[in-house]
């Protein structure tokens, strides 16, 4: 069960749905008969079952009910194949990082963006870097609030990648790189923020200490390192806990 639970959301979410569809299989073959819409209800009902024992959250558990019924329903409509596999695409483009990095992709709070700022040195010419950084929300706002500072977004997904650096066009000062946080040097900065999940903390954590020079910033926003009390612990607005660690190195 700790293995399954390790395994990213969505492929726990699949994994739910092939033991759902292999239990009507193996009913099929036992010579049980019902009606498609049955079928399809018991689909949603194993697979919500399973989906619940995996440990998935209530947003997923909600979607794993409905997801049968949408296959049912587009079943046979006439859809061009090019649609599916251009929805395809674009959900491996924006989400695909996810999978591989095990980071989801959620958005820091207006909140978290002004406290982030708050957290900046006053001293000019200080260098800034969002390590996975979406959207670019956090480095847009910075870069417009500190014109005097240099504030680098690197992100790995590459749909996210192109509306973050869109969105910092306009701020000379703002630069979004496509690639990985675990290629960047950390030397350069004065500041490391990171949003990201547990599971990468430690190692980031280590790349921090090896990295960043004495008297810079690491601000991990909600997720802990573990074992390393932070100096200070602000709460920001957004979802349940939201709030920024912040070391001092
Ligand atoms: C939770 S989002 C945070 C976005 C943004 N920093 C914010 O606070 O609004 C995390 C982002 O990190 C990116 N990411 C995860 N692992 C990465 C890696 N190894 N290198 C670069 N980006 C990564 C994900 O693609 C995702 O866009």
């Amino acid at each position: 069960m700790s293995l399954l639970r390790r395994l990213p959301p969505v492929l726990r979410a699949l994994l739910a749905q092939a033991l759902a569809f292999a239990v009507l299989v193996a009913l099929v073959r036992v010579g049980l008969r019902f009606p498609p819409l049955i079928w399809v209800l018991l689909q949603a009902v194993l697979a919500v079952f399973l989906s619940r024992w995996m440990a998935l959250s209530s947003r997923w558990v909600f979607m794993q009910a409905a997801l049968p019924f949408l296959v049912r329903a587009l079943w046979g409509a006439p859809i061009p194949a090019w649609v599916y596999l251009a929805l395809f695409l674009a959900l491996a483009l924006i989400f695909g990082g996810g999978l591989l990095t095990r980071v989801p992709l959620y958005h820091a709070s207006r909140d978290a963006w002004e406290k982030l700022e708050s957290l900046l040195p006053a001293t000019s010419g200080l260098n800034f870097v969002d390590l996975g950084c979406g959207f670019g929300g956090p480095v847009a706002h910075l870069a417009k609030a500190r014109p005097d500072g240099v504030f680098v977004g690197i992100e790995a997904s590459p749909f996210s990648w192109l509306v973050a650096w869109l969105r910092c066009l306009p701020r000379p000062n703002a630069h979004i790189r496509l690639g990985s946080l675990w290629r960047a040097d950390l030397a350069t900065f004065d500041v490391a923020f990171a949003f990201l999940s547990p599971v990468p903390m430690p190692a980031l954590w280590a790349k921090t200490r090896r990295e960043m020079k004495p008297g810079s910033r690491f601000i991990s926003h909600s997720f802990e390192v573990p074992g390393e009390t932070p100096h200070r612990v602000i709460p920001v607005k957004g979802r349940d806990g939201a709030r920024l660690l912040v070391w001092d190195l």
